[in-house]
């Protein structure tokens, strides 16, 4: 990338909770509604910039009439990002502990993920052409550095890797269950990050996910009597950890830079695809 020619302007994307794009700097704000072929995305995208740099704000379960878990079009998402541009995605996720040194509050970058989830459609290439992208490493390690380095320097009590186990909800697991995902390992649970993970590596586009614990889900025996209290103030202070977290990223994952070192922009590059037959 010598003379320049192959350097992009990176625009960043933020997947979370509505509220998150509630984020000081922000500046030349808009809404703008993005049609897909896959139909309508969870709500309207925020565009705007931040210190100079060009975001979209998604906000996952839409503004005021909350979409659950098995019901989002992650396709329509995802491709709503690509159309609008977008290069890399910050993807903020309430989660559930599987482990007991992630407490409530606490935010883990993890860089797996299990898909247990079921009632979703999955993949762009599900007519026409076949594709297979390799999600061996699902979580864009590059802006994992950038993640990790920023919420260090906040001060932030995180993770960096750890396995995110994707339920399909929209019940919490059972005990059984739960314990199951701890006996394979996993760190954490929640229910949207897949295929949300899956379609950005088929649109080429950078993925990272900010896992942020909530509640130690029901394994945890001497933690089921949290008050409603607790969970509010933890999700109050994850919200707030989160915009400042994603203040702190943008400008940073922002700068002009060639193509990612990871690879996830060129996905397609290395997926086998066969023609239709004819
Ligand atoms: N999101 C937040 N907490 C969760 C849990 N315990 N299980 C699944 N998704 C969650």
């Amino acid at each position: 990338a010598g003379d320049g020619t192959d350097m992009i302007e990176p625009v960043i994307g933020v997947i979370g909770g509505s509220g998150l794009y509630e984020i000081d700097g922000l500046e030349d704000r808009e809404w703008r509604q993005i049609e897909t072929p896959w139909g309508a995305p969870s709500d309207a995208l925020l565009f705007g910039r931040l210190a100079g740099v060009r975001c979209v704000f998604l906000p996952r379960h839409g503004r005021g009439h909350p979409i659950p878990p098995s019901r989002l079009n992650y396709r329509a998402n995802i491709d709503a990002m690509k159309r609008a541009g977008v290069t890399d995605i910050i993807s903020l996720s309430a989660v559930g502990s599987l482990k007991a040194e992630l407490p409530p509050g606490h935010f883990v970058l993890v860089d797996q993920f299990i898909d247990r989830s079921f009632a979703r459609e999955k993949s762009f290439f599900d007519t026409g052409c076949v594709a297979h992208v390799s999600m061996a490493d699902p979580v864009c390690r590059r802006m994992g550095d950038t993640l990790e380095a920023q919420a260090r320097g906040l001060g932030f009590d995180v993770t960096r890797g750890g396995t995110y186990l994707v339920m399909e909800g929209p019940q919490f697991s059972t005990r059984a269950e739960s314990e199951l995902y701890r006996s394979w390992g996993c760190s954490v649970i929640g229910m949207t990050n897949m295929p949300e993970a899956k379609l950005a590596r088929e649109a080429e586009i950078c993925y990272a996910t900010v896992a942020m614990v909530t509640d130690f889900d029901c394994w945890h025996t001497e933690h089921d009597s949290v008050s409603v209290d607790a969970v509010v103030k933890v999700m109050q202070g994850n919200a707030d950890r989160a915009r400042a977290l994603v203040r702190a990223a943008i400008p940073r994952l922002g700068q002009r830079r060639g193509a990612c070192e990871a690879g996830c922009d060129r996905a397609l590059e290395h997926a086998l695809i066969t023609a239709p037959d004819r």
